[in-house]
Protein backbone atom coordinates (compact mmCIF):
# COMPACT_ATOMS: atom_id res chain seq x y z
CA UNK A 1 0.00 0.00 0.00
CA UNK A 2 1.39 3.41 -0.66
CA UNK A 3 0.42 6.18 1.31
CA UNK A 4 1.48 9.72 0.97
CA UNK A 5 1.81 11.84 3.90
CA UNK A 6 -1.16 14.35 2.76
CA UNK A 7 -3.55 14.60 0.32
CA UNK A 8 -5.70 17.59 -0.45
CA UNK A 9 -9.34 16.57 -1.05
CA UNK A 10 -11.62 19.20 -3.66
CA UNK A 11 -15.22 18.93 -3.41
CA UNK A 12 -17.22 21.88 -2.78
CA UNK A 13 -17.06 24.87 -5.61
CA UNK A 14 -13.54 24.40 -6.49
CA UNK A 15 -13.93 23.42 -9.82
CA UNK A 16 -17.11 25.76 -10.57
CA UNK A 17 -15.14 29.04 -9.07
CA UNK A 18 -12.13 28.22 -11.19
CA UNK A 19 -14.06 28.06 -14.32
CA UNK A 20 -15.29 30.99 -13.50
CA UNK A 21 -12.16 32.62 -13.57
CA UNK A 22 -11.67 31.75 -16.88
CA UNK A 23 -14.79 32.25 -18.23
CA UNK A 24 -15.02 36.05 -17.05
CA UNK A 25 -11.02 36.65 -17.81
CA UNK A 26 -10.47 37.23 -14.45
CA UNK A 27 -7.19 35.34 -13.37
CA UNK A 28 -4.60 38.19 -12.05
CA UNK A 29 -4.71 39.98 -8.62
CA UNK A 30 -7.42 41.35 -9.59
CA UNK A 31 -11.21 39.59 -9.52
CA UNK A 32 -13.98 39.21 -6.86
CA UNK A 33 -12.51 36.20 -5.49
CA UNK A 34 -9.75 37.60 -3.69
CA UNK A 35 -11.90 40.03 -2.04
CA UNK A 36 -14.49 37.20 -1.05
CA UNK A 37 -11.72 35.09 0.59
CA UNK A 38 -10.06 38.14 1.87
CA UNK A 39 -13.74 39.31 3.43
CA UNK A 40 -14.73 35.35 4.14
CA UNK A 41 -11.26 34.90 6.17
CA UNK A 42 -11.69 38.05 8.05
CA UNK A 43 -15.16 37.09 9.19
CA UNK A 44 -14.08 33.88 10.32
CA UNK A 45 -11.14 34.38 12.88
CA UNK A 46 -13.17 37.64 13.70
CA UNK A 47 -10.44 40.72 12.47
CA UNK A 48 -11.21 43.69 10.05
CA UNK A 49 -9.04 43.15 7.35
CA UNK A 50 -7.47 40.21 5.34
CA UNK A 51 -4.93 40.75 3.03
CA UNK A 52 -4.41 38.12 0.56
CA UNK A 53 -0.70 37.15 -0.67
CA UNK A 54 1.69 34.87 -2.72
CA UNK A 55 2.23 31.81 0.37
CA UNK A 56 2.57 31.95 4.19
CA UNK A 57 6.16 33.22 4.09
CA UNK A 58 5.25 35.92 2.34
CA UNK A 59 2.41 36.82 4.29
CA UNK A 60 4.66 36.88 7.47
CA UNK A 61 7.32 39.17 5.63
CA UNK A 62 4.30 41.23 4.95
CA UNK A 63 3.28 41.41 8.43
CA UNK A 64 6.57 42.18 10.15
CA UNK A 65 6.97 45.04 7.41
CA UNK A 66 3.45 46.30 7.80
CA UNK A 67 4.15 46.85 11.68
CA UNK A 68 7.04 49.45 10.74
CA UNK A 69 9.67 48.41 13.67
CA UNK A 70 12.49 50.47 13.77
CA UNK A 71 15.60 48.69 12.64
CA UNK A 72 17.72 46.81 15.62
CA UNK A 73 14.16 46.03 17.40
CA UNK A 74 14.42 42.71 19.19
CA UNK A 75 11.34 40.09 18.18
CA UNK A 76 10.86 37.05 20.68
CA UNK A 77 10.04 33.94 18.56
CA UNK A 78 10.09 30.51 19.27
CA UNK A 79 13.12 28.10 18.30
CA UNK A 80 10.57 25.28 17.38
CA UNK A 81 9.50 26.68 14.00
CA UNK A 82 9.97 27.35 10.06
CA UNK A 83 13.00 29.06 8.90
CA UNK A 84 10.03 31.90 7.20
CA UNK A 85 9.32 32.92 11.06
CA UNK A 86 13.23 33.99 11.46
CA UNK A 87 13.74 35.34 8.12
CA UNK A 88 10.63 37.75 7.73
CA UNK A 89 12.23 38.83 11.24
CA UNK A 90 15.92 39.16 9.76
CA UNK A 91 14.70 40.72 6.72
CA UNK A 92 13.01 43.83 8.05
CA UNK A 93 16.29 44.44 9.38
CA UNK A 94 15.08 42.90 13.24
CA UNK A 95 17.02 41.46 15.90
CA UNK A 96 15.37 37.68 16.47
CA UNK A 97 15.53 36.48 19.86
CA UNK A 98 14.57 32.67 20.64
CA UNK A 99 13.02 30.97 22.76
CA UNK A 100 12.36 27.06 23.88
CA UNK A 101 9.04 24.67 23.40
CA UNK A 102 7.54 23.16 25.55
CA UNK A 103 8.14 19.26 25.62
CA UNK A 104 4.29 18.05 25.75
CA UNK A 105 2.91 20.65 23.20
CA UNK A 106 6.27 21.40 21.65
CA UNK A 107 4.76 25.45 21.67
CA UNK A 108 6.54 28.55 22.84
CA UNK A 109 6.76 27.87 26.46
CA UNK A 110 5.71 30.99 27.44
CA UNK A 111 6.84 31.33 31.17
CA UNK A 112 10.14 31.30 29.62
CA UNK A 113 10.02 35.24 27.64
CA UNK A 114 9.80 37.45 30.12
CA UNK A 115 13.21 36.78 30.92
CA UNK A 116 14.15 37.53 27.01
CA UNK A 117 12.54 40.92 27.54
CA UNK A 118 14.72 43.91 27.21
CA UNK A 119 14.02 47.57 26.28
CA UNK A 120 14.36 46.78 22.51
CA UNK A 121 11.80 44.21 22.38
CA UNK A 122 9.04 45.27 20.63
CA UNK A 123 6.85 42.41 19.27
CA UNK A 124 6.78 38.55 20.66
CA UNK A 125 6.03 36.41 17.06
CA UNK A 126 3.68 32.93 18.40
CA UNK A 127 3.49 30.04 16.29
CA UNK A 128 0.60 27.58 16.73
CA UNK A 129 2.15 24.61 16.25
CA UNK A 130 1.10 21.27 14.30
CA UNK A 131 -3.05 21.57 15.91
CA UNK A 132 -2.47 23.08 19.18
CA UNK A 133 -2.72 27.08 19.93
CA UNK A 134 -0.06 28.48 22.21
CA UNK A 135 -1.20 29.56 25.56
CA UNK A 136 -2.37 33.24 24.83
CA UNK A 137 -2.89 34.88 28.14
CA UNK A 138 0.30 35.09 29.62
CA UNK A 139 1.12 35.95 26.17
CA UNK A 140 -1.41 38.89 26.04
CA UNK A 141 -0.42 39.94 29.87
CA UNK A 142 3.25 40.54 28.69
CA UNK A 143 2.40 42.19 25.95
CA UNK A 144 0.28 44.68 27.79
CA UNK A 145 2.94 45.18 30.47
CA UNK A 146 6.19 46.08 28.15
CA UNK A 147 4.21 47.70 25.80
CA UNK A 148 4.68 44.41 22.76
CA UNK A 149 2.86 43.71 19.64
CA UNK A 150 1.64 40.20 19.08
CA UNK A 151 2.51 38.45 15.90
CA UNK A 152 0.44 35.68 15.23
CA UNK A 153 1.47 32.83 13.14
CA UNK A 154 -1.25 30.78 12.28
CA UNK A 155 -0.12 29.04 9.06
CA UNK A 156 -1.23 26.17 10.53
CA UNK A 157 -3.80 26.72 12.63
CA UNK A 158 -6.91 27.04 10.19
CA UNK A 159 -10.28 26.25 12.41
CA UNK A 160 -8.58 26.34 15.68
CA UNK A 161 -9.68 27.97 18.44
CA UNK A 162 -8.30 29.48 22.09
CA UNK A 163 -10.19 29.51 24.71
CA UNK A 164 -13.64 30.05 21.88
CA UNK A 165 -11.97 32.45 19.68
CA UNK A 166 -10.04 31.61 16.19
CA UNK A 167 -6.45 31.72 15.92
CA UNK A 168 -5.97 34.50 13.32
CA UNK A 169 -7.84 36.84 15.19
CA UNK A 170 -5.40 36.74 17.82
CA UNK A 171 -2.59 38.99 16.71
CA UNK A 172 -2.11 42.68 16.19
CA UNK A 173 -1.16 41.13 13.19
CA UNK A 174 -1.69 37.48 12.33
CA UNK A 175 -1.04 35.11 8.75
CA UNK A 176 -2.64 32.21 7.39
CA UNK A 177 -0.55 29.66 4.89
CA UNK A 178 -3.04 27.95 2.31
CA UNK A 179 -0.19 25.28 1.16
CA UNK A 180 -1.51 21.63 -0.20
CA UNK A 181 -1.04 20.39 3.39
CA UNK A 182 -3.49 23.08 5.28
CA UNK A 183 -7.01 22.95 6.25
CA UNK A 184 -7.78 25.51 3.21
CA UNK A 185 -5.65 25.49 0.39
CA UNK A 186 -5.01 28.00 -2.91
CA UNK A 187 -2.27 25.78 -4.11
CA UNK A 188 0.19 28.27 -2.77
CA UNK A 189 -1.16 30.98 -0.99
CA UNK A 190 -1.52 33.03 1.97
CA UNK A 191 -3.16 36.23 4.04
CA UNK A 192 -2.47 38.78 6.75
CA UNK A 193 -5.31 39.39 9.00
CA UNK A 194 -5.68 42.62 10.77
CA UNK A 195 -8.04 44.83 12.54
CA UNK A 196 -5.23 47.72 12.93
CA UNK A 197 -6.14 50.60 9.87
CA UNK A 198 -2.47 51.34 9.62
CA UNK A 199 -0.77 48.02 9.74
CA UNK A 200 -3.51 46.93 6.88
CA UNK A 201 -2.88 50.05 4.90
CA UNK A 202 0.91 49.09 5.38
CA UNK A 203 0.28 45.86 4.62
CA UNK A 204 -1.03 46.48 1.12
CA UNK A 205 1.15 48.49 -0.30
CA UNK A 206 3.96 45.84 1.13
CA UNK A 207 2.10 43.68 -0.80
CA UNK A 208 2.21 45.60 -4.15
CA UNK A 209 5.39 47.21 -4.55
CA UNK A 210 4.45 50.77 -2.67
CA UNK A 211 2.62 51.79 -5.85
CA UNK A 212 1.79 55.59 -5.38
CA UNK A 213 -2.27 55.89 -5.06
CA UNK A 214 -2.53 59.15 -7.37
CA UNK A 215 0.27 58.68 -9.68
CA UNK A 216 1.21 55.14 -11.00
CA UNK A 217 5.28 54.08 -11.21
CA UNK A 218 5.77 56.36 -8.36
CA UNK A 219 6.82 54.58 -5.52
CA UNK A 220 7.84 55.70 -1.74
CA UNK A 221 9.87 52.73 -0.27
CA UNK A 222 10.47 49.15 -1.91
CA UNK A 223 7.98 46.89 -1.86
CA UNK A 224 7.21 43.20 -3.14
CA UNK A 225 5.08 41.56 -5.23
CA UNK A 226 3.69 39.55 -2.93
CA UNK A 227 0.05 39.28 -4.89
CA UNK A 228 -2.29 36.47 -4.86
CA UNK A 229 -4.42 35.31 -8.21
CA UNK A 230 -7.94 35.35 -8.57
CA UNK A 231 -7.15 31.59 -9.70
CA UNK A 232 -5.88 31.02 -6.22
CA UNK A 233 -8.54 32.51 -4.15
CA UNK A 234 -11.11 31.32 -6.22
CA UNK A 235 -9.81 27.99 -4.82
CA UNK A 236 -9.20 28.75 -1.32
CA UNK A 237 -12.96 30.31 -1.29
CA UNK A 238 -14.39 27.25 -2.01
CA UNK A 239 -11.78 25.29 0.34
CA UNK A 240 -13.32 27.86 3.05
CA UNK A 241 -16.97 27.04 2.54
CA UNK A 242 -15.72 23.84 3.92
CA UNK A 243 -13.88 24.55 7.11
CA UNK A 244 -16.31 23.30 9.56
CA UNK A 245 -16.16 20.18 7.83
CA UNK A 246 -12.60 20.09 7.69
CA UNK A 247 -11.76 20.43 11.19
CA UNK A 248 -14.35 17.54 12.28
CA UNK A 249 -12.84 14.90 9.88
CA UNK A 250 -9.18 15.82 10.64
CA UNK A 251 -9.86 15.33 14.62
CA UNK A 252 -11.72 12.17 13.65
CA UNK A 253 -8.41 11.15 12.07
CA UNK A 254 -6.48 12.51 14.76
CA UNK A 255 -8.55 10.73 17.58
CA UNK A 256 -8.47 7.39 15.35
CA UNK A 257 -4.05 7.86 15.87
CA UNK A 258 -5.01 8.99 19.63
CA UNK A 259 -7.21 6.09 20.46
CA UNK A 260 -5.13 2.96 18.78
CA UNK A 261 -1.31 4.22 19.61
CA UNK A 262 -2.26 5.64 23.34
CA UNK A 263 -1.25 1.77 24.70
CA UNK A 264 2.45 2.08 22.81
CA UNK A 265 5.18 3.73 25.93
CA UNK A 266 7.90 4.16 23.33
CA UNK A 267 6.08 7.02 22.51
CA UNK A 268 4.79 10.53 22.91
CA UNK A 269 1.56 11.13 21.05
CA UNK A 270 0.18 15.17 20.57
CA UNK A 271 -1.47 16.37 23.31
CA UNK A 272 -5.34 16.40 22.76
CA UNK A 273 -6.54 18.28 25.21
CA UNK A 274 -5.55 21.30 27.42
CA UNK A 275 -7.41 23.95 29.09
CA UNK A 276 -7.55 26.48 26.17
CA UNK A 277 -7.94 24.19 23.70
CA UNK A 278 -8.98 20.86 21.79
CA UNK A 279 -6.05 19.58 19.39
CA UNK A 280 -7.34 19.88 15.39
CA UNK A 281 -4.52 17.72 14.29
CA UNK A 282 -2.85 19.96 11.27
CA UNK A 283 -0.52 17.30 11.53
CA UNK A 284 0.12 14.16 13.59
CA UNK A 285 3.43 14.14 15.43
CA UNK A 286 4.88 11.42 17.17
CA UNK A 287 8.16 11.81 19.17
CA UNK A 288 10.31 8.67 20.22
CA UNK A 289 10.59 8.47 24.20
CA UNK A 290 14.63 6.40 23.37
CA UNK A 291 17.37 8.97 23.02
CA UNK A 292 18.82 6.30 21.07
CA UNK A 293 16.55 6.02 18.57
CA UNK A 294 16.44 8.76 15.71
CA UNK A 295 13.50 9.52 13.67
CA UNK A 296 15.44 8.81 10.38
CA UNK A 297 15.60 5.36 11.27
CA UNK A 298 11.71 4.78 11.74
CA UNK A 299 11.02 7.17 9.09
CA UNK A 300 12.99 5.29 6.60
CA UNK A 301 11.45 1.96 7.62
CA UNK A 302 8.13 3.33 7.12
CA UNK A 303 9.01 4.66 3.61
CA UNK A 304 10.01 1.10 2.68
CA UNK A 305 6.47 0.00 3.09
CA UNK A 306 5.24 3.22 1.65
CA UNK A 307 4.37 5.05 4.37
CA UNK A 308 5.05 8.53 4.08
CA UNK A 309 6.34 11.11 6.91
CA UNK A 310 7.68 14.22 7.26
CA UNK A 311 10.35 15.30 9.83
CA UNK A 312 9.83 18.10 12.46
CA UNK A 313 11.00 21.18 12.26
CA UNK A 314 14.72 21.90 12.76
CA UNK A 315 15.58 24.05 16.09
CA UNK A 316 16.01 27.56 14.45
CA UNK A 317 19.51 28.23 16.80
CA UNK A 318 20.96 25.96 14.66
CA UNK A 319 20.11 27.15 11.06
CA UNK A 320 23.13 27.57 9.10
CA UNK A 321 21.48 30.26 7.47
CA UNK A 322 21.11 32.47 10.77
CA UNK A 323 24.36 31.54 11.95
CA UNK A 324 25.81 33.04 8.70
CA UNK A 325 23.75 35.96 8.90
CA UNK A 326 25.36 36.95 12.66
CA UNK A 327 22.36 38.87 13.74
CA UNK A 328 22.63 36.62 17.30
CA UNK A 329 25.05 36.51 19.63
CA UNK A 330 26.82 33.20 20.10
CA UNK A 331 25.04 33.77 23.91
CA UNK A 332 21.20 33.94 22.33
CA UNK A 333 22.80 30.85 20.03
CA UNK A 334 23.47 28.82 22.81
CA UNK A 335 22.08 24.95 22.31
CA UNK A 336 21.84 24.42 26.28
CA UNK A 337 18.67 27.01 26.30
CA UNK A 338 16.71 25.03 23.71
CA UNK A 339 17.12 21.10 24.96
CA UNK A 340 13.16 20.26 24.26
CA UNK A 341 13.66 21.85 20.59
CA UNK A 342 16.60 19.88 20.02
CA UNK A 343 15.28 16.73 21.32
CA UNK A 344 11.71 16.39 19.58
CA UNK A 345 13.28 17.76 16.21
CA UNK A 346 15.61 15.01 16.35
CA UNK A 347 13.38 11.96 17.72
CA UNK A 348 9.81 13.86 16.31
CA UNK A 349 8.12 12.96 12.91
CA UNK A 350 4.61 12.68 11.80
CA UNK A 351 2.95 10.29 10.28
CA UNK A 352 0.17 10.80 7.27
CA UNK A 353 -3.16 12.72 8.13
CA UNK A 354 -4.14 14.54 4.94
CA UNK A 355 -7.92 14.70 4.58
CA UNK A 356 -8.15 12.35 1.84
CA UNK A 357 -6.33 9.10 4.04
CA UNK A 358 -9.16 6.39 4.07
CA UNK A 359 -9.44 3.79 7.19
CA UNK A 360 -7.65 1.37 5.93
CA UNK A 361 -4.68 3.56 5.11
CA UNK A 362 -4.76 4.67 8.57
CA UNK A 363 -5.21 1.37 9.91
CA UNK A 364 -2.43 -0.07 7.13
CA UNK A 365 -0.01 2.92 8.72
CA UNK A 366 -1.09 1.97 12.63
CA UNK A 367 -0.13 -1.77 11.92
CA UNK A 368 3.55 -0.98 10.55
CA UNK A 369 4.37 1.44 13.17
CA UNK A 370 3.37 -1.29 15.68
CA UNK A 371 5.00 -3.98 13.98
CA UNK A 372 8.59 -1.43 14.24
CA UNK A 373 8.45 -0.73 17.77
C1 LIG B 1 4.20 27.77 11.10
C2 LIG B 1 4.41 28.08 9.66
N1 LIG B 1 4.61 29.36 9.27
C3 LIG B 1 4.81 29.68 7.99
C4 LIG B 1 4.79 28.73 7.00
C5 LIG B 1 5.09 29.14 5.58
O1 LIG B 1 4.03 28.93 4.73
P1 LIG B 1 4.29 28.69 3.14
O2 LIG B 1 4.76 27.30 2.99
O3 LIG B 1 2.93 28.91 2.55
O4 LIG B 1 5.27 29.70 2.70
C6 LIG B 1 4.56 27.41 7.33
C7 LIG B 1 4.51 26.37 6.30
O5 LIG B 1 4.03 25.30 6.45
C8 LIG B 1 4.37 27.05 8.70
O6 LIG B 1 4.18 25.78 9.07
Amino acid sequence: MNVPVNTPVFNGNEKKYLMDCIDTGWISSAGMYIEKFEKGMAELVGQKYGVAVSNGTTALETAVLALNLSKGSEVILPDFTIISCVQAIVKAGLIPVLVDCTEDTWNLDVSKIEEKITEKTKAIMVVHIYGLPVDMDPVWALAKKYNLLVIEDAAEAHGLTYRGRQCGGLGDISIFSFFPNKHITSGEGGMVMTSNDAFYERAKQVRNLFFDSERRYIHSEFGNNFRMTNIQAAIGLAQLEQIDKTVVRKREIGGYYQEVLSDIDDIQLPVARTEYADNIYWVFGIVLRDPERKADELMNKLSERGIGTRHFFYPIHKQPALIKEGCCSLEQLADSQFSNSNYISEHGFYIPSGLGLTLDEQKYVVDELKKLL
